[in-house]
């Protein structure tokens, strides 16, 4: 059902990074986009069929927005956390993403993935699938199906060091290019292809140069690993030793674009930082997974002094759950433990992590003219959040106050206090 009208208390994010809350607001919608935003709007007389008023004890937060997630990964999810980064990889990962040959497999773990990000709150996700075309068209289908906002890439890997799991330079770039032809033919606003080059070690300079040019030629996203691992640095810089560091290589192959997001980046040193921001490149943080696979803690603070958009990401099934909620304390607890090592840190609030997993995640994405927040002319993507929810275990919530709510629902909540789930003005959830 389409809603017309939503009345209540709303916490967003506005674009000046102020987190800002309202007892009481009336949003109208227009095709699904955010119209008029009234605070205190008074008695009205709105059409009921249309318009939602919430239940004593709801607020309305925006959508939460995956960064980075891998749908093919969760058969694995909570399994193979005894080995690390390139180990991991060998071991579980491209066993698995092997499979993916198989589309009714894909069509199965997929109608899965798609219902329970949604139910989890994740309104935006950008999606890695495998390197088939068939299975990652189906990825794209099922958001649509379900109607997830999502971006979804065909992952491209020609190096023969993947466990048997890769494709030839000629092949991955003709595959990418139909798959990229026939999601936009699928006509859908909530879809966008995103160039997936896995990362350097999985593919070499000639098609990470291909896939540049692609992504310029077609304006499109671009997503990839970067320094998650030291290992994984260590093999870049050996593979690639004519390179000034792993940013390099991205940024000699025209990769690092406004509208690329580079997951992890716990080892980036200030010069690699320094070219990131100035592409205007984005950093998808990803804790529960480096935690997960012992990769390291990344300093969110950093990137940002440096001027890098940062958002958050699950990383399944390197991270171990596909909830953004449970990112957002996965983010504090980092930076908790970052600040026991650094005399003066200041760790990261309750408050930066809701607006990383919002506004911030649309700014990464260069989505943040459609999403992330309530500001008029965006698309209506949102959670209606209850914390008395009589399947939850918090109660007697009455007393506290909405900003007590918001730490609430952010330190203990899950989602059996996501009553619904709204992507473009439509209830999906
Ligand atoms: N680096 C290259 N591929 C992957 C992957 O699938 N997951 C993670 N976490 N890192 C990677
Ligand atoms: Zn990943």
């Amino acid at each position: 059902m389409k809603i017309e009208h939503i009345v209540g208390p709303v916490i967003h994010t506005t674009s000046d990074r102020k987190l800002v809350i309202h007892d009481n607001v009336r949003i109208d919608l227009k095709d699904g986009k955010i119209e008029r935003f009234t605070v205190n709007p008074g008695e009205n007389n709105l059409n009921k069929e249309t318009t939602r008023y919430l239940k004593n004890g709801e607020f309305l937060i925006p959508g939460l927005i995956d960064g980075h997630i891998h749908a093919v990964q969760f058969p694995n999810l909570g399994i193979g956390y005894d080995k690390c980064l390139l180990d991991w990889l060998d071991a579980y990962t491209f066993p698995l993403e092997k499979k993916y040959s198989d589309a009714k497999f894909a069509e199965k773990v997929f109608d899965a993935v798609v219902r329970r990000t949604l139910k989890m709150g994740t309104t935006t996700a950008c999606y890695y699938a495998s390197i088939h075309e068939e299975a990652s068209l189906i990825l794209a289908k099922k958001a649509i199906e379900h109607g997830q906002r999502a971006l979804v890439g065909k992952v491209n890997m020609n190096s023969s060091k993947c466990n048997g799991y890769s494709e030839s330079c000629e092949n991955s770039m003709s595959v990418t290019e139909a798959f990229i032809n026939k999601v936009q033919k699928l006509n859908s606003p909530l879809i966008q292809p995103v160039i997936t080059p896995r990362f350097a070690l999985s593919c070499d300079m000639k098609l990470m140069k291909l896939l540049g040019d692609l992504a310029k030629k077609k304006n499109i996203h671009i997503q990839t690993h970067i320094s998650e691992n030291k290992d994984e640095v260590l093999a870049v810089r050996e593979a690639y030793n004519e390179h000034k560091h792993y940013a390099d290589v991205y940024d000699v192959a025209g990769l690092l674009t406004d509208k690329t997001v580079l997951a992890h980046g716990v080892y980036l040193t200030d010069s690699e930082l320094e070219v990131i921001s100035k592409q205007k490149t984005a950093v998808i943080h990803c804790p529960a997974s480096n935690t997960c696979l012992k990769s390291g803690l990344c300093d969110v603070r950093r990137l940002q002094a440096a001027n890098v958009k940062v958002g958050l990401g699950t990383d399944v099934s390197g991270g171990n759950f596909p909830s953004i909620l449970d990112v957002m304390r996965a983010a504090l607890q980092v930076s908790a433990h970052l600040s026991f090592i650094h005399d003066s840190y200041k760790p990261l609030t309750y408050e930066d992590v809701f607006c990383l997993a919002t506004l911030g995640g649309a700014e990464a994405l260069a989505l943040s003219d459609k999403v992330g927040n309530f500001e008029v002319g965006k698309e209506f993507d949102a959670l209606v959040i209850d914390l008395d929810s009589p399947n939850s275990v918090l109660d007697n919530l009455q007393s506290y106050t909405l900003q007590e709510k918001l730490q609430r629902l952010i330190y203990s909540g899950d989602d059996r206090n996501i009553m619904e789930v709204y992507v473009s003005g439509q209830r999906v959830v």
